[in-house]
């Protein structure tokens, strides 16, 4: 068979369309004898059975593996020249208590962006000495929460944002230790959406700027300033970018460090995951590797000492680690007519969509499918897996090859959805968001429970039980937002 003209470039007709590549799936995937699609020994079917679709399965080893291998990394190049570093797992790319913990356990710190992610971290039990604190736009009492709880380090990303921090600071007799998001202006090659440092967006403070703002910072005895914060981006795959910022802040310490100490720089994350055969992951050895080489020849060229580097990765730590499970439904063979030429396009809907993986009709960003109950030898075919909202961008996987004799009743597996997906999901046509189950020595259990039809119709006052029991969601029946099956995770 030939390619479909419909594919993207990077796309090619496969020759086996069933193949797991260990550049998109967890550690732990497999197919089992059979030819199911297993994660930790346990079978795809099996986790369906129990917890239904669509289900966000973790490998909670892989999970863990890529905490480790992170702090590990940048612990070892930066002791070569001669530092330390501290690696921040990015709770917004998905953060759970059980998350929290496990990344808390691989040695990570944690960076939340909000009052309800530093609230999931402390019902973790996580010590707020570990946890760092971003946001553009925190609110006074996020602030005062932050500082209220003793939390490590505040990013400060406004100049009105110094005061505040302070006055909080005061309140509670405490020494705050903050950090400087800059806008290094470095433009990242990634999608609009996911580029933070160009000039024409709103986090940070310019280069320009920060000199007042340190000083400013300097001023106030309920602060201690612990550096500069620079975060170029998100899905970055060339590191020119990081060297480029990690250049123009060190310069600017060398500057600043003539008015105090400055112990310690935080580079951000964004380092890039593979979604489909077409992407290669950034490497976090090499990316380290290279952190420490740069920041320390810029530190030699400058005559400053190498500070403690930080970092703040989350995609790289949890996106490869899980996948999302779906049931196939509706099938539609589509003539796409361009130009001269027509070519099938073969539609396949699934029951879950935007609702749970928001990033491709966000970003248009792509992924990748697999038939997960079984292989097959039929010839593959174009497919494009959308989802059952009522948007014709209710897209899920763009563009793959699945065996063309894909059917109604087959459960497909989308790799890579461990990040800005379960942490972006909605309730939009009243889905209710799926359960997240962890695997890992071949057992299953639930670490975040899915949304029953009760959850949904518990805040709105007009529901009878809502109204009587205010917020109690047990109130109502306990069925299924999804599927009206009593099932565990649900
Ligand atoms: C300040 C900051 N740090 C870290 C991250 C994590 O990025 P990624 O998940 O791509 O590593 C983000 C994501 O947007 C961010 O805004």
């Amino acid at each position: 068979m030939t390619q479909n003209p419909l594919a993207p470039g990077w796309l090619l007709h496969p020759d086996d369309a069933n193949e797991l590549p260990s550049t998109v799936w967890s550690r732990n995937a497999a197919r089992t004898a059979s030819g199911e699609l297993s994660v930790a020994g346990v079978a795809v079917s099996e986790l369906a059975a129990r917890f239904g679709t669509p289900l966000y399965v973790v490998d909670e080893a892989d999970a863990r593996g890529r905490a480790v291998e992170a702090r590990e990394s940048f612990d070892r190049e930066f002791a070569r020249v001669g530092s330390g570093a501290k690696v921040y797992y990015a709770g917004k790319a998905f953060l759970s208590t059980e998350i929290a913990r496990w990344v808390t356990e691989a040695g990570l710190y944690i960076d939340v962006c909000s009052g309800g992610e530093l609230a999931v971290a402390l019902a973790a039990g996580v010590d707020p000495g570990r946890l760092g604190f971003h946001g553009n736009n925190k609110s006074l009492a996020e602030i005062d929460r932050a500082v209220a709880s003793g939390l490590g380090v505040i990013v400060i990303d406004s100049l009105i944002e110094i005061e505040r921090v302070a006055d909080a600071a005061a309140r509670h007799s405490r020494v705050q230790p903050v950090r400087l998001r800059l806008n290094s202006g470095v433009h990242a090659h990634t999608h609009e959406y996911l580029a933070t440092a160009r000039e024409d967006q709103k986090f940070g403070i310019t280069i320009a700027d920060a000199p007042a703002a340190v000083a400013a910072i300097r001023s106030h005895p309920q602060l201690s300033f612990l550096g500069l914060h620079s975060h170029i981006g998100s899905q970055i795959f060339e590191s020119d970018g990081f060297v480029e910022a990690a250049k123009r802040l060190l310069t600017l310490q060398a500057e600043l460090l003539t008015g105090g100490p400055i112990p310690e720089l935080n580079l951000g994350g964004g380092f890039g995951i593979a979604y489909t055969s077409g992407e290669t992951a950034m490497a976090l050895p090499e990316v380290a590797a290279r952190f420490a080489d740069i920041v320390s020849s810029e530190c030699a060229r400058l005559g400053i000492p190498v500070p403690v580097v930080a970092v703040e990765p989350g995609r790289a730590v949890i996106g490869p680690s899980t996948f999302t499970l779906y049931e196939a439904g509706t099938i539609k063979d589509v003539d796409v007519t361009t130009g001269e030429s027509s070519a099938v396009r073969k539609y396949v809907s699934v029951d879950g969509g935007m609702s749970d993986n928001v990033r491709p009709a966000l970003y248009s960003a792509d992924y990748s499918v697999r038939i997960a109950n079984r292989t097959s030898d039929a010839d593959p075919a174009l497919v494009r897996i959308a989802g059952k909202h009522c948007e014709s961008g209710d897209i899920v996987v763009h563009a793959d090859y699945l065996p063309g004799d894909v059917a109604a009743g087959d459960l497909l597996a989308v790799p890579a959805t461990g990040a800005y997906c379960w942490s972006m999901a909605s309730n939009y046509n009243y889905l209710g968001r799926p359960a997240v189950v962890a695997v890992a020595d071949g057992a299953a259990r639930v670490i975040v429970r899915g949304e029953t039809e009760a959850d949904l119709l518990s805040r709105d006052v007009g529901v009878p039980a809502a109204r009587a029991t205010g917020h109690d969601k047990s109130s109502a029946a306990g069925v299924s937002a999804r599927s009206t099956t009593d099932r565990e995770a649900s």
